[in-house]
Parts: C-alpha cells; structure tokens; sequence
C-alpha cells in the first residue's frame, strides 16, 4: 500500500528510467559502448546526436545501473554489455516495450472508449510486418528467459501429436519436437512462413491459417493427441476464446488434452495480474482473464477435468481433457 509522498513519487516517474534505457537502446548507444571505457563525445560522433545531452543520458544510465563510469568516460556494466549489447537479446525486448509505452500513452482513450488503441494484430502483420516480426522475436525470448518447461508434461510429450495453436515462431514447438513429439504448428500464413525458417530441421510441421477461419484449426478433426494454446487466450475477449477453444477441442481426439499457458489477471505481482489485464486492453481488446474464467471458458467449450498445474504466479497453466 503506498503511504507516503515519496512512494508515489517514484511510481509517477517511473516513466523516465524507461524513456532512458529504450531510448539509448534506439540510438544505438549499447550497441556502440562496450566494456571499454569511451567519451561521451566520442560517442556523439558515432551516433551523431548531441554530445552534452548525450553526455546527461549516459550519466543517468551510470545511476540506472546499466552503465559505469570511469573519469569522464562511460563503459557497458558486464549485464549491459553481454544482453543488450550487438549480440544481446535482450534489446529485443526493451524495444517492444518502446512500442507499447507509446500506446500506454493513449490509455485514457482505452479507458475511455472501451477498445484498444493499437491495431488488430492481423493489420499489423500486413501493415508493419518488421514491427510484428520484432515483437515475436520478442516473445521468444521471454518464452525463453521465463517461459515454463512445458516439454516436461507428460500429457505433451514425447511421442504424443500436438498442435502448437497460434505457435508464434516456435518457442514451444521447438523444445517439444526435441523432447521427441510430432508437433504441428498454426499461426497466420505470415508468421509460419518466419516459422519455418527458424524451426529448420527440428521436424516441426507448420501450417499456416486464420484460426477462425478453420473449424479445426488448420488439421483434420481428431488428429491430434493434445493441443497447446500458450499466450493467445489473452489477446481475445470471453466469447472469442470460448469459440477458438471449441476450434482447438474440435483438433483433439477423444481422451486427448488441451494445455492453456497463459497469464490471469488475479495471479502475479509487478507487470503481471492486473496490470497485464490492462495490457491487453491497451493492445490487443483481450483481457488477462481470471483463474476462475479460465476455467469456466474451457469447460465452456467442452473440456473436462479441468485443473490448474503446481506452477508458481505468474505461470498460469490449465490442462483439461477432451472428452
Ligand atoms: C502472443 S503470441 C504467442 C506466441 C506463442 N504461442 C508464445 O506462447 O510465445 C500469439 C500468436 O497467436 C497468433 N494468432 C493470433 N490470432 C490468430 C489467428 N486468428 N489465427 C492464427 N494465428 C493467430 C499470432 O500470430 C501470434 O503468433
């Protein structure tokens, strides 16, 4: 509960620590600094912005953490250096934050209107293909970083066939496939097409298909033993989600088993819980729907046994039988 002034102050300037990092990521300065020790204008030249205010940004990323300084020099912290650094994946990340701070901007109207500020994401693959691309790039490696082991379940893997519903660039699909399952990967024709390339040689079969366009998801009916539905069911409001879910159960033979991963608005400190719920409002009209209608849409459209798995908040993981 905050209590006091300065509790308030810091989350209200929250905003500028952010501004910095992704900032100094678009101009490229971790990609110019490394470990060794240069001049702020030294570095202006490089990047060719304005070496004073250049020299200020710097100065706070030394207070940020990010950044050290030695005399008048400024170097990469080994942190910076190893993951936001040329080879860092982690800039992947901080750049699509960029791009969602510009839509958290317009969260009044979101409020205030009741629908998301950013594009439906099947205009964005066709109208921003290199945003959309970096975006999933993004999502695979917090997949990566944070993602659950879902290839240890047994009820996905080995041996089993299991539709990657809505896969992405196969941050599951690909540690499923090793783990010795037959999976099939369904995304938008665009995102197999980057899905096929990055999953080379793993065996994962991809097919390409609006999900709402296909009564089963892009595979005959049945031909599947078990399904995985990771971070999707977030980006749709109830009704759609129950309606793709009947889609996914319709892929399921009898006895086989969805797996929901997702993240719920009641579950889940900092970014998660219920300011992940205002996220989705914010980009995609979804909602980071609570555990209880979680459950409630996947009984709705047909699964059983529905239970939760023992991971900890933020981790959201359903499993329910196709009867
Ligand atoms: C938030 S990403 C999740 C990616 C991956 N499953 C993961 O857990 O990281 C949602 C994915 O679902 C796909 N998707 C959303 N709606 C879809 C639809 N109607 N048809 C096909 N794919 C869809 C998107 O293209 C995107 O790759």
């Amino acid at each position: 509960m905050i209590d006091n002034d300065w509790q308030l102050i810091d989350l209200v300037t929250g905003y500028q620590p952010a501004a910095a990092i992704t900032t100094a990521h678009r101009l490229g300065v971790f990609s110019v600094l490394g470990r060794l020790p240069r001049s702020a204008g030294d570095m202006a030249a490089e990047l060719a912005v304005d070496a004073t205010n250049l020299g200020a940004l710097l100065e706070a990323l030394v207070g940020i953490g990010l950044l050290r300084r030695e005399g008048d020099r400024f170097a990469a912290t080994p942190y910076a250096a190893e993951r936001l650094g040329p080879d860092g994946e982690m800039g992947l990340v901080v750049a699509k934050e960029a791009v969602f701070a510009g839509a958290w901007s317009r969260l009044d109207e979101v409020v205030t209107e009741g629908r998301p500020v950013m594009e439906p994401w099947r205009s964005q693959l066709d109208r921003n293909p290199e945003q959309a691309r970096a975006l999933l790039d993004a999502l695979d490696v917090l997949a990566r970083i944070g993602g659950p082991p879902l290839h240890e379940l047994g009820e996905l893997a080995p041996g089993k066939r299991v539709l990657d519903v809505g896969g992405g660039l196969g941050s599951y699909a690909r540690p499923l496939s090793e783990a010795g399952s037959h999976v099939t990967l369904v995304d938008y024709p665009l995102v197999t097409g980057w899905a096929s390339e990055e999953l080379e040689g793993t065996g994962v079969e991809v097919v390409g298909v609006d999900l709402f366009e296909h009564p089963s998801c892009g595979v005959p009916p049945g031909s599947m033993e078990a399904a995985l539905v990771s971070h999707l069911i977030h980006d749709l409001a109830e009704d759609q989600a129950v309606e793709l879910l009947r889609r996914v159960r319709s892929a399921i033979a009898p006895g086989g088993h969805v797996v929901v991963n997702d993240f719920a608005g009641d579950s889940g400190p900092g970014a998660f819980g219920a300011l992940f719920d205002v996220m989705m409002r914010v980009e995609t009209g979804g909602a980071a729907h609570s555990r209880k209608a979680l459950e409630s849409m996947l009984a709705g459209a047909g699964f059983e046994r529905i239970r939760r798995l023992p991971y900890d908040d933020p981790l959201t993981i359903y499993i329910g039988v196709r009867p």
